[in-house]
């Protein structure tokens, strides 16, 4: 199996073989301060302390952990099985982590077993693709064969039982056990989900494959059309929502999110836990969508580098522009852009 050259997606979506092998590698260190002394001078664009602070760090909140067992589960359970096989639906809001955790529960499984199987490097035990914006109707499972392609640096080429003989050649000899589909609520104006369905389901009884999807209204869409019902018995559904701080569980809970996020920053004039008091605040501001607390601390610890202040404080997190839904902005008119056109 050769593995596809650098696709234009490569830097945000690990959507091809070589992408996601990238992904699953060690990621780099964080950087060490003592090879960042200030200088006096503008901080340039592509400073590594810059980029670094971008995407942060990846919390291992108690969903993420969730999920990893849940699909862990599913995958013993439908090692060996034969006929129908059971998968999972990610659903819940924008922002509350679903695209990280189908991510984090691959990359997990995939680093799993390159530790069991250190020689192994011809199969490709996880797969995972992302749904485009804008499927067209009747195109849900031409859009899900062509994303698996993609991946899989396959020619798309032929009608739908052709590509999927080819993928199920391909998947079968590289010992595939995990698709992971994300962002399904594309799949919305597609109107062919019974279609969908049906391809699906061919190859999670075909291969010993589990499917795990995640979306808006992921389960909504899992379980429409006149196959919905049969859809319901074969997955379970994970709910993600964002943090609440009533009890006292939630409240530590959040208190180790921030705790997380303290310890990754690499600002000279930060001090351990500096962050741990402003946790009420954060939460007050991110509503606690771990997306938004993310984008907060990150555009902060940034801005504190540009500034040369080197510490975040809660007047720099004021002066930080959050997303509309968080800084209660109204939400625009669904149908404006069709009555405008
Ligand atoms: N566990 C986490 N640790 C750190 N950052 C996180 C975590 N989960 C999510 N984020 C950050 O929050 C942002 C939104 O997360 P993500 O894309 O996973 O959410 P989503 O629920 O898939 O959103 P959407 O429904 O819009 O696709 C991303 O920038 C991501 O890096
Ligand atoms: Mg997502």
């Amino acid at each position: 199996m050769t593995v596809p050259g650098p696709s234009p997606y490569d830097s945000d979506l690990p959507i091809t073989l070589a992408s996601w092998r990238t992904f699953c590698a060690d990621q780099p260190p964080a950087p060490l301060l003592a090879d960042h002394l200030l200088t006096g001078k503008d901080v340039r664009w592509d400073d590594p302390r810059l980029r670094y602070h971008g995407p942060l760090v990846m919390v291992k909140t108690p969903a993420i952990q969730d999920i990893i067992r849940l699909v862990q589960q599913q995958l013993r359970s439908n090692m060996g099985r034969r006929g129908s096989r059971y998968g999972l639906v990610l659903d819940g809001p924008s922002a509350t982590g679903k695209t990280t955790m189908l991510q984090q529960a691959g990359r997990t499984h995939e680093r799993m077993l390159r530790r069991i199987y250190p020689d192994d490097t011809d199969s490709i035990p996880v797969i995972y693709i992302s749904v485009p914006s804008q499927v067209a109707k009747g195109r849900g499972a031409s859009t899900i064969a062509e994303a698996l392609c993609f991946f899989l640096g396959l020619p798309p080429t032929g009608d739908l039982a052709e590509i999927k003989t080819r993928l199920y050649h391909v998947m079968s000899k590289a010992r595939t056990q995990l698709v992971l589909i994300d962002e399904i609520h594309n799949l919305r104006g597609a109107a062919d989900i019974n279609q969908i369905s049906d391809y699906i389901k061919d190859f999670a009884e075909l291969l010993p494959v589990t499917f795990v999807h995640a979306g808006l209204d992921a389960w909504k869409i899992i379980t429409s059309g006149s196959r919905g019902a049969q859809a319901a018995k074969r997955y379970c559904c994970y709910r993600t929502q964002p943090f609440n701080r009533g009890t006292t569980e939630e409240k530590s809970a959040w208190l180790q999110v921030v705790a997380t996020f303290d310890n990754a920053l690499r600002l000279h004039n930060h001090q351990p836990e500096d962050l741990l008091p402003l946790a009420p605040y954060l939460h007050q501001r991110t509503k606690g969508y771990i997306g938004t607390l993310s984008q907060l601390i990150s555009q902060a610890a940034q801005e504190a580098i540009t500034n040369s202040t080197e510490k975040i404080t809660e007047d720099l997190l004021g002066t930080i522009l959050l997303d509309g839904q968080a800084e209660n902005l109204d939400y625009g008119d669904e149908d404006c852009p069709d009555k405008a056109a």
